[in-house]
C-alpha cells in the first residue's frame, strides 16, 4: 500500500466521522411520533361551529380565507394598515391579519358573510348600496364591518366622529363622503 493510498483512506475515514457527527443530532428516534406542531382551535363563525388544526403562526385572515373559504374578508396590506380584513370577535372589531387564529379558541366571530339574514341585507349593507358607498368594492367588507361596530359602539354621532372612528379603514377609491353618508343612513 502506498502512502498515497493511506492518506486517501484517512481522508475518507475523517469525512465519514464528520458526516456522522453532523447528522446524528438531527436524526429522529425510530418509532417516535412526529410532532406536527399543529394546534387545535374551536370557535364559531357566523353562528357555525368550526374546529381546525392549524399551524400556530397562521393568521385569522388566512384561516378564514384559505381554510374556511370565507373570502369576503379581504387581504389588503396584510400588516394592519388598511382595515380591509376587519372582522368581529366577540362583537369587537379586529384586524384579522394581525390576529393569530390560534388565539380564537372559544371565540364568536362574525365576518361579512354573516351580516345578512338570508336575502335581507344588514341595514349597513343596504345603506352602502343606497349611498354609493363604494367604487371598486375591495375595501367595502372591511368598511361595513367597521361601520356596524361603530354604530353599535355609539361612535357615529357626527360626521367628524364617524370619520375618526372609521379612520383605520382606507379606501383607495376615495369613497369617503359616501361612506359617511351610508353610516348616517344606517344610524337613522
Ligand atoms: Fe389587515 Fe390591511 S389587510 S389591515
Ligand atoms: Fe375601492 Fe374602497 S371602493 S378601495
Amino acid at each position: 500500500m502506498t502512502s498515497g493510498d493511506l492518506s486517501r483512506r484517512r481522508f475518507f475515514a475523517q469525512a465519514a466521522v464528520a458526516s456522522v457527527g453532523m447528522t446524528v443530532p438531527m436524526s429522529v428516534e425510530p418509532g417516535a411520533p412526529e410532532a406536527d406542531g399543529l394546534v387545535e382551535v374551536a370557535f364559531t363563525v357566523n353562528g357555525k361551529g368550526e374546529r381546525l388544526r392549524v399551524d400556530p403562526r397562521i393568521t385569522l385572515l388566512d384561516a378564514l380565507r384559505e381554510r374556511l373559504e370565507l373570502t369576503g374578508t379581504k387581504k389588503g396590506c396584510d400588516r394592519g394598515q388598511c382595515g380591509a380584513c376587519t372582522v368581529h370577535v366577540d362583537g369587537r372589531r379586529v384586524l384579522s391579519c394581525l390576529t393569530l387564529v390560534a388565539t380564537m379558541d372559544g371565540k364568536r366571530l362574525t365576518t361579512i358573510e354573516g351580516l345578512a339574514k338570508g336575502d335581507r341585507l344588514h341595514p349597513v349593507q343596504q345603506a352602502f348600496i343606497d349611498c354609493d358607498g363604494f367604487q371598486c368594492g375591495f375595501c367595502t367588507p372591511g368598511q361595513i364591518m367597521s361601520a356596524v361596530a361603530v354604530l353599535r359602539e355609539g361612535h357615529a354621532k357626527s360626521d367628524e366622529e364617524i370619520r375618526e372612528a372609521m379612520s383605520g379603514n382606507i379606501c383607495r377609491c376615495g369613497a369617503y363622503p359616501n361612506i359617511v353618508e351610508a353610516v348616517k343612513q344606517a344610524r337613522s
